[in-house]
């Protein structure tokens, strides 16, 4: 089970549109997708209509088990949303020995996933210190807009630091580039310097499309608005690049009685 944050200290770059899409587009290829949204604003179950009351609060704080607050979105594809009672856990946090291992508790029981996909709120605070420390991989949307890029290494020091302080591996997978113009100017240089600076983990940039900006008002993925945006094009080229970089499966070990029966052939046929 892959476990996947989005995350940035900064908002408006993109987070919630690239977790949504990321999350169906995984689901689109067969993959079953838990998506997570980690925000107090609750902005994902705004776009993608749940009507549970139970939510990642409840689940966070004890009062339910995850699959009474999960609720499915289509084939593969389950939501954990939030609401402003998200904000009440950093009480929970002030009581607790453990406060930035609550997630890690918590989610250590779901099971059934290929992924699990946190939409973070834009802040440092708690609640995106427990994601980054049950999360093994990190993927940073950044508009290449001038000041998004200036707060970059902002983010990918806190990584550092708590992967230090922890003794963690949260891991930058991917710097993906996000509201990009290619016929601006400042956006063209922002993606070179990504481009020069983070070459392994730059992927594609996301570009500009009205497309993504329109969907979540129908309640839909960019895939299910329109599969021949570009914006469905860009999000499908970022899930390739996720697929591609899953692990393979390990092999069930076979039978002990199936082995013996093949080594017990073997040797007959040397005799
Ligand atoms: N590539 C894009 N093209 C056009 N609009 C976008 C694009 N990506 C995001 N948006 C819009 O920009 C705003 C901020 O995006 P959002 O994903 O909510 O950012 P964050 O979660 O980081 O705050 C939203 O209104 C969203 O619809
Ligand atoms: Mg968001």
């Amino acid at each position: 089970m892959r476990k996947i944050c989005i995350i940035n200290q900064k908002g408006g770059v993109g987070k919630t549109t690239t977790a949504v899409n990321i999350a169906s587009g995984l689901s689109r290829e067969g993959r079953k997708v838990l998506l997570v949204d980690v925000d107090p604003q609750g902005n994902i179950a705004h776009s993608l209509a749940t009507q549970k009351s139970l939510n990642l609060y409840h689940f966070l704080s004890g009062k339910c088990s995850y699959v009474d607050c999960v609720t499915s979105l289509g084939t593969n594809l389950d939501l954990m949303h939030s609401d402003e009672s998200l904000t009440k856990i950093e009480s929970d946090f002030a009581t607790s020995r453990n406060p930035t291992q609550l997630f890690s508790k918590q989610f250590s029981d779901v099971a059934g996933y290929d992924y699990l996909i946190f939409d973070c709120a834009p802040s440092l605070g708690l609640l995106n210190q427990n994601v980054m420390l049950f999360c093994e991989e990190a993927i940073i949307p950044v508009t290449t807009h001038y000041l998004p890029m200036t707060g970059l290494s902002g983010i990918l020091e806190a990584i550092q630091d708590i992967n230090g302080h922890f003794g963690h591996n949260l891991k930058v997978t991917h710097i993906v580039p996000t509201l990009h113009d290619g016929r601006n100017k400042t956006n063209k240089n922002m993606l070179a310097k990504l481009e020069e600076d983070y070459p392994e983990i730059t992927t594609h940039p996301i570009r500009v499309n009205a497309k993504l900006a329109e969907a979540p008002a129908s309640g839909k993925s960019i895939f299910a608005y329109d599969k021949r945006s570009r914006g469905a094009k860009d999000y499908g080229d970022l899930v390739k690049t996720l697929i591609k970089s899953e692990k393979p499966k390990s092999k069930p070990l076979e039978p002990i009685s199936m082995r013996v029966q093949r080594m017990m052939a073997h040797v007959e046929l040397e005799d």
